[in-house]
């Protein structure tokens, strides 16, 4: 096999687990020009909006077919208290966002405004749910408000702020961060909580919530352990029916970046070292959700709690001139890449992984979008792009992809291999995506199809001149997907090539 080739062995008749199209979910904060300025400008605004919510916000995620949105935080969360934000909105209590920014939050995006983006954008609410500086019966009471159809003291609330018919909540998080913002607790402590603040967000009527308890940071192995073993009995094959008590899932939270958590790594003036530095970062996702997955398994052999990814992404130093409080940052192909690599590692453990959380959508973090504060111009950026070409993926059966001949590069002490693929299967689509990590040079793979009959193929890529070339006002589309024309039959299948730095998607048609 000649040195530059690598062959990616894929059954197209063997589906493996279902990818969740909540893998491919968002979060959006209270925290700088997310909710404010990025979602939510207010109903005098110029610019265009339904109810003080942005058109071209809601048209460009609707594109994505996005499946849920996280919110009110993050750390806000355990800092919020869901009455400050119903009712007139000039009568809503303020309060200091302490986390970020130190600023005067006034309420005016809350629960109606948050419900109702949802449902301009299609999207599934998952509410995060205040442990940290709440209290039990303020977390009963909110389910109640959201999702309760009778005359019940909450439901009455809410219609008195205007809202008859209950909103369907399919997701709540008990807490955030629980070992940190999330009231620095040891997980002995939150484990008793979680289960005590599970119990009383409660199925009202047709709604079934799926709650989600805050899991570990990165490695910590300790806190999903003791948090697995609020669970009785997951082992009882005879109890694979029963809902799994008291909450149905554990979270986890993993942030890219090169350096220290004092200076992060600038998001756009990097080297090359860098390059691979950040997707060896990236790559350790992988790994991060074997051994979460390990411990797992230990308890819950059948795989009934899911994994929740909430909180993933790049964190790097925030642009030059902007509120360090604000985390605006830009978006390079490299960002698209660190996406790329962790949905393959989502969709290899989608036995598991139920469900994830880019942070965040707009303005913040590794954004989908960025707004400008001067003339609100919207821009796609690359991130945004490959959750775009990825939608094939969402609820497909995800097949297994053997790569042989991969090269790899040590980085950072370890190995990261320079091809990263995964594959999914729905009907008679097949979605094969693949990532080359190299910086300088292109791969060729040869996709070894077996299994059923490919009819069809069609290929579009993803990539940029530069390595830090990311897109603005002036340039929207520097990092934007387009044909990929070097697919060519192969007796084995296919035979792709890929440019330096890119990400592909390969779209087979079956018989
Ligand atoms: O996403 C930004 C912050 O990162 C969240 O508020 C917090 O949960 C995490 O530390």
């Amino acid at each position: 096999m000649p040195q530059d080739q690598s062959t990616a062995i894929i059954d197209l008749d063997v589906p493996g687990p279902r990818i969740s199209r909540h893998v491919y979910g968002h979060f959006a904060e209270h925290l700088g020009r997310c909710i404010y300025d990025g979602f939510y400008v207010g109903e005098d605004a110029d610019v265009p909006h339904v109810r003080g919510i942005r058109t071209d916000v809601v048209e460009a995620l609707r594109a994505l077919q996005i499946p849920n949105l996280r919110w009110p935080g993050g750390c806000f969360a355990d800092d919020y208290h869901w009455r400050d934000g119903i009712g007139p909105r000039d009568q809503r209590p303020r309060m200091v966002n302490s986390h970020w920014g130190d600023v005067v939050e006034d309420n005016s995006f809350g629960t109606h405004e948050f419900m109702d983006l949802c449902e301009l954008l299609g999207a599934d609410a998952y509410i995060s749910g205040n442990v940290g500086s709440g209290s039990v019966a303020e977390m009963s009471e909110w389910i109640e408000y959201l999702t309760r159809a009778d005359d019940s003291p909450m439901a009455a609330l809410r219609r008195e702020n205007g809202r008859d018919e209950p909103w369907k909540v399919p997701f709540f998080g008990i807490g955030n961060e629980a070992w940190g913002c999330g009231g620095n607790l040891r997980v002995e402590q939150f484990a008793s909580l979680a289960r005590q603040y599970s119990t009383y967000v409660r199925n009202h009527g047709e709604n079934t919530t799926y709650r989600i308890a805050a899991g570990a940071s990165d490695a910590d192995l300790h806190w999903t352990e003791v948090l697995m073993r609020s669970f009785d009995a997951l082992d009882d094959p005879a109890d694979a029916d029963k809902p799994g008590d008291p909450f149905q899932a554990i979270s986890l939270h993993y942030y890219t970046m090169t350096g220290p958590w004092q200076d992060k790594g600038s998001a756009t003036e990097f080297s090359e070292d860098e390059w691979y530095l950040a997707l060896q970062r990236a790559a350790f996702m992988e790994r991060l959700l074997t051994r979460h997955g390990q411990v797992m398994d230990r308890y819950d052999p059948h795989r009934r709690i899911g994994l929740v990814v909430d909180e993933w992404g790049t964190w790097w130093n925030v642009e030059p001139g902007t509120n360090p409080g604000f985390l605006y940052q830009q978006n390079t192909l490299r960002d698209a890449l660190v996406a790329s690599v962790h949905f393959d590692a989502f969709h290899r453990h989608a036995d598991r992984v139920v469900m994830t959380n880019i942070a965040q959508t707009v303005n913040v973090l590794q954004a989908m979008l960025l707004t400008d504060p001067e003339t609100g111009a919207l821009v796609r950026t690359p991130s945004y792009h490959v959750f775009a070409m990825n939608t094939p993926h969402h609820d497909a059966d995800s097949l297994a992809v053997h790569l042989q001949g991969a090269p790899t590069r040590t980085t950072d002490g370890a190995e990261l291999p320079l091809v990263s693929a995964s594959a999914s299967v729905s009907g008679d689509r097949a979605t094969v995506s693949l990532t080359n990590l190299d910086a300088e040079a292109e791969r060729t793979i040869v996709l070894d199809l077996r299994g059923r009959e490919v009819t069809g193929h069609e290929g579009r890529v993803l990539t940029a001149p530069e390595l830090a070339t990311h897109n603005s006002p002036d340039a929207p589309d520097a990092v934007a997907p387009v044909a990929l024309e070097s697919v060519r039959p192969h007796e084995r299948g296919l035979e792709v090539t890929l440019p330096a730095h890119s990400y592909a998607t390969v779209s087979l048609t079956l018989a």
